[in-house]
């Protein structure tokens, strides 16, 4: 084995190190492509997972148009692709075989598929160089195609994906994808747990519950850019608020229907029994073996808690739940910053989503009633960040929608 090679191995030894560390798909797809782009010296790139007989667009990246660590709303495009010859990552995904293509606007007469330039019209962007590698389990299965696009020299000029960048990238993307299938499999976990939460509230939708969980991560990612929180941290921590945020309700599983879904106004006692639904979703993580355990029992217990302390369940014992004595409400910093994100997070999602009894409010007035309430239900700090991802939260309501989540997420 020659020198660089035996270098670029160790990279990639290191960098799927790093991938097994994340949990939340996202993240996994973020660091993948990252990782890819990296070894291949590669300006842009997305991921296409299969979802029945589609390819859904589940990640970009592009240093030209959106380079850095800002938050980018593209992430939440909602496209797929059919799975045939016509396109190039389909090609990839019906055949098994990397395509590889030194000018997209050049592709010789016997290529089956053809190159779709809306992305480059829109951004004005010239994609030339692409390598879509399919992307493989071990039992040989296709869960997706990573897409790079315009390979660069040291000099910064486009150039096309060199033959050992070809040989080297399938040992990355076969561990890669065991990654990504396990993110995809702990969102199916916790999507189907939330699903009987769902069952007993109905607004509690497998869309609402994957809006809040993206609307809680962006959010941080802002708060933490602000605060100038490490990007270590920070990467961990965005990840890892994804999926806890998502659990947010997962104590509604033990109130009774009669209750949930009582036509009429609750009773007192009725809705004290309602709010008891943070300390029993606490209860559930209540030996917290992991970071994301804990996380998930903060974010349970006081995602109902308000700024200025009026809000519940406050101080209360998760462990006898037979007594469902309230606390006097948390205070400020007393709330964990991540369930201050999502009680915002909450709201939000509630003010502009249709209900059976209300209209969807827009976008801009439901951000009014937020900066009202800084200070009083919402953390200020909390309220600033929001206030900056404001237009990738519109980008992740109208991604998840009641239609699309339930065939998007593939169980098997
Ligand atoms: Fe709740
Ligand atoms: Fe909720």
């Amino acid at each position: 084995m020659h020198e660089p090679t035996e270098k670029a191995y160790k990279e990639i030894v290191r960098s799927l190190q790093e991938i097994n560390d994340l949990s939340s798909v996202d993240a996994i797809l973020e660091k993948v492509l990252r990782e890819a782009r990296v070894l291949t010296k590669a300006d842009a790139g997305t991921i296409f997972l299969v979802e029945k007989e589609n390819l859904r667009f589940s990640y970009v990246q592009n240093d030209t148009l959106f380079a850095g660590d800002k938050v980018n709303p593209e992430v939440y495009s909602n496209y797929t692709v059919p799975i045939d010859m016509k396109s190039i990552v389909g090609y990839s995904a019906t055949t098994g075989e990397t395509v590889n293509i030194t000018d997209a606007y050049a592709l010789p007469d016997t290529a089956p598929f053809g190159f779709n330039k809306d992305f480059d019209i829109k951004n004005s962007y010239r994609t030339q160089s692409i390598l879509a590698i399919p992307l493989k389990s071990y039992q040989q299965k296709i869960v997706g195609v990573l897409q790079l696009i315009n390979a660069k020299d040291p000099t910064g000029a486009v150039v096309s994906f060199s033959t050992e960048q070809r040989e080297l990238l399938p040992v990355f993307t076969i561990n890669a994808t065991i990654a990504i299938e396990r993110g995809v499999m702990t969102r199916a976990l916790v999507l189907r747990m939330m699903k009987m939460a769902e069952l007993r509230d109905p607004s509690e939708t497998g869309a609402h519950v994957l809006r809040v969980g993206a609307y809680a991560a962006e959010i941080y990612h802002q708060w933490a850019l602000n605060a100038g929180v490490d990007w270590k941290e920070r990467r961990r921590n965005k990840d890892l608020i994804r999926i806890a945020a998502m659990l947010h309700d997962v104590g509604k599983v033990g109130i009774s229907d009669l209750i949930l879904k009582k036509p009429a106004r609750l009773t007192d006692e009725e809705f004290l029994t309602m709010k008891w639904h943070t300390a029993l979703g606490a209860g559930l993580f209540s030996n917290a073996t992991s970071e994301l355990d804990a996380l998930s029992r903060d974010i349970a217990l006081n995602h109902h808690e308000k700024w200025d302390g009026s809000g519940y369940p406050g101080d209360v014992d998760i462990v006898n739940m037979d007594d469902m004595t309230m606390g006097k409400g948390k205070k400020g910093e007393e709330i964990p910053l991540a369930a201050r994100i999502v009680a915002l997070a909450d709201v939000f999602d509630a003010l502009v989503s249709r209900r059976s009894y209300k209209e969807p409010m827009s976008y801009e007035q439901a951000l009014g009633i937020i900066q009202d309430e800084a200070g009083s239900h919402f953390d200020p700090d909390v309220v600033i960040a929001f206030d900056e991802v404001f237009f990738v939260c519109k980008a992740i309501h109208s991604r998840y929608t009641a239609e699309t989540q339930l065939n998007e997420i593939p169980i098997e």
